[in-house]
């Protein structure tokens, strides 16, 4: 066994061989490293521009909603798998948040619960558009970010997002 760790949340995954993907932030594996040799973001005291901050505190209402809209899914699921699998990326999105509060030093905020459809295809139609929106705003931010560790966040987020669309997509 030994212990990798994600340089985008700083998670510690314990196993036999580094995940494709974090299991925690869906960062993709060129962001795993061993344990000894990885630097996460989130450990690195950086100045962060008022630019970046705004887009990071824009990132953060996103994806607390995102985290809220995907468990009313999860609750409204027609199936096991189904309600596991927004289970799921709810709590992806969690960590997302999670990240941005640790980058700006700050509480992580109260969550409101938000509504969703009771039908999974309309839960799926409205995922693809959430996430989608995602990957473009996270394009633009990684794009406008002069910290290299933001401009990473936002790349490896940005990929973990468009791997949330392709899934439900596979759904449809
Ligand atoms: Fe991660
Ligand atoms: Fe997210």
């Amino acid at each position: 066994m030994k212990v990798y760790i994600c340089e985008i949340c700083g998670d510690a995954y314990i196993g036999t061989e580094k995940p494709h993907d974090c299991p925690f932030c869906g960062a993709k594996d060129n962001f795993i490293k061993l344990g000894s040799e990885a630097k996460p973001i989130v450990n690195e005291k950086i100045e962060i521009s008022e630019l970046s901050k705004k887009n990071l505190l824009e990132t953060l209402k996103l994806e607390t909603e995102a985290n809220a809209i995907y468990l009313c899914m999860a609750g409204h699921a027609a199936t096991y798998e189904i309600k596991a699998m927004y289970k799921r990326i709810a709590k992806v999105e969690l960590e997302h948040a999670a990240i941005v509060t640790k980058l700006l030093g700050m509480q992580m905020p109260e969550i409101n619960p938000e509504t969703c459809a009771d039908v999974d295809a309309d839960n799926f139609k409205r995922t693809i558009e959430l996430e989608d929106h995602a990957v473009e705003l996270y394009k633009k931010f990684a794009r406008e970010a002069e910290e290299d560790n933001i401009r990473k966040f936002f790349g490896a987020i940005m990929q973990a997002e468009a791997g949330h669309a392709e899934l439900i997509k596979s759904y449809l």
